[in-house]
């Protein structure tokens, strides 16, 4: 049995995500200005059942015991975002120190108890002051943000080692101004270029930043959606469809963060597209000065087929489930579509579990980004899960999820990749922007009627898999979901 155990690395670090926007409600309090989540849930028809983040897991007020679940577990990170309109309320100038006090409480809890923090300093909850002139349409957002940095790390500068500047820029930019859902909901092609753009550059300028605060050891990275990009044939316009598309999500980001470059052909058509020059001299220079990790976000692979192979199915043939497994079609100028895998094994939120995607996309960093060190940021799976009449919440589906997963990291560890952590999405069921309460993507379950917490199965797995530092090959034969 002992040879199905799969080590990982001393030091590997184990923890748990959330993000500002989805945990913590108290949307008032303290002086927080509104963010664009604010606005844009309040907006109807843009969140599921109309949810709104309001109060969502209560978390500023909850957080200790929250700190405490954590820790019961034994993992020994978390990765939690700071609201920038907590911190800065009009994103702009005076800090808000009742804001900024709650960050310290939260730090200094974490550190009390042994655990290390990983702060994202933007996980999509923009100020609306700051959308209000434009939002990340505007380069002056990028100067907005770099003060923010500033602050963020004068203030932490010896609480915290680990710092994620942006969150997935293609989602806040991409859905977030071309396909619009998520906020600010725009749905112009020229706005997310721009929005994509500005978020890098704003990167660039908070590591900056951030390493004139810092001490040596603290480590800058940034989490990007990373999916691995298949054609759904083998034919050489898939093929071709799937490079544009891996361009679009994935390349655009690596290439500008890790190389200076963006892929030559899609800058020329969004040039085209928008009409205009975006990149100014000396803005690549900035974007890639260099990270010292990068966050991989991993979920799904997407398959993707050309145009021309599409228009050429028969009526009736084509999927129309394709956007349950991709949230929108592609935008025309990638004369490409979502393909559906008919066969697969499909989460509560329509994605397709497929482990060997993490190890691929983790060897295809490894050989076309120089071996840059990683951490897995976020990785998870929704299951519709309840709490069951003996109390517990059994979620077998997840645990195998998240144990395929660590196979799969621990393969690509083992050829070779410089894997130094994993951080599960999520440590609580939150508020899961579009689909708000509905999709269940936590460890632990929150009954969002009354606050109560209840440590899910998968909780106690990862918290085992953290404790040995290792994680089975074998799957564990397990009791029925809830
Ligand atoms: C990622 C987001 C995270 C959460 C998961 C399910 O794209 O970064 O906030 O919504 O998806």
């Amino acid at each position: 049995m002992s040879s199905q155990l799969l080590m990982f690395p001393k030091g590997f670090l184990w923890g748990a995500a959330t993000s500002s926007y989805q945990v913590e409600g108290a949307v008032a309090d303290d002086g927080r200005g509104p963010s664009i989540w604010d606005t844009f849930d309040h907006q109807p028809g843009k969140v599921l059942n109309g949810d709104t983040g309001e109060v969502a897991c209560d978390h500023y007020h909850r957080w200790e015991g929250d700190l405490d679940l954590l820790n019961d577990l034994g993992l020994r990170s978390y990765r939690f975002s700071v609201s920038w309109p907590r911190v800065q309320p009009d994103g702009a100038g005076k800090v808000n120190q009742k804001g900024l006090d709650f960050y310290r409480r939260l730090v200094e809890g974490l550190r009390h108890r042994g655990i290390e923090p990983l702060l994202t300093l933007y996980h999509w909850d923009l100020p609306e002051a700051l959308q209000q002139k434009g939002g990340w349409t505007s380069r002056e957002t990028t100067d907005r943000f770099e003060e923010f940095a500033g602050i963020m790390g004068s203030a932490f500068h010896d609480g915290v080692t680990l710092w994620v500047t942006l969150n997935e820029p293609f989602f806040a930019a991409f859905e977030g101004y071309e396909l619009g859902g998520l906020a600010p909901g725009l749905t112009d092609t020229g706005a997310a270029v721009e929005a994509a753009h500005n978020m890098l550059l704003a990167h660039g300028k908070a590591v900056r930043t951030l390493r004139a605060c810092l001490p040596e050891s603290a480590e800058i990275g940034i989490a990007l959606n990373l999916d691995v990009v298949r054609p759904a044939t083998s034919s050489p316009e898939d093929v071709a469809a799937a490079g544009r598309v891996n361009d679009y999500l994935n390349r655009w980001f690596l290439d500008a963060v890790l190389k200076g470059s963006y892929p030559r052909w899609l800058h020329d058509r969004y040039v085209q597209v928008t009409g205009r020059e975006f990149v100014r001299a000396g803005d690549l220079g900035v974007i890639g000065a260099g990270i010292d990790f990068l966050g991989v976000n991993y979920y799904t692979p997407v398959y993707v087929e050309s145009e021309a192979s599409r228009d050429r199915m028969a009526p009736g043939s084509r999927s129309t489930a394709t956007d349950t497994v991709l949230r929108r079609p592609y935008p025309d100028y990638l004369a490409a579509a979502a393909a559906r895998r008919p066969a697969g094994n499909y989460t509560a939120k329509g994605w397709d579990v497929d482990p060997g995607g993490l190890r691929e996309m983790l060897l295809w960093l490894r050989h076309n980004y120089n071996g840059v060190p990683v951490y897995i940021t976020e990785n998870g799976a929704s299951y519709p899960d309840a709490v069951g009449a003996d109390g517990e919440v059994h979620d077998p589906r997840r645990i195998e999820y998240l144990r395929t997963h660590l196979v799969a990291a621990n393969e690509a560890i083992v050829e070779g990749v410089d894997l130094r952590g994993y951080f599960v999405w999520s440590l609580l069921d939150n508020f899961e922007w579009g689909d708000g309460y509905a999709q269940r993507f936590g460890i632990i379950h929150v009954d969002f009627a009354t606050q109560r917490r209840t440590p899910k199965s998968s909780a106690k797995f990862l918290s085992e898999v953290a404790r040995r530092n290792a994680v089975s090959r074998a799957a564990a034969s397990l009791p029925a979901d809830t």
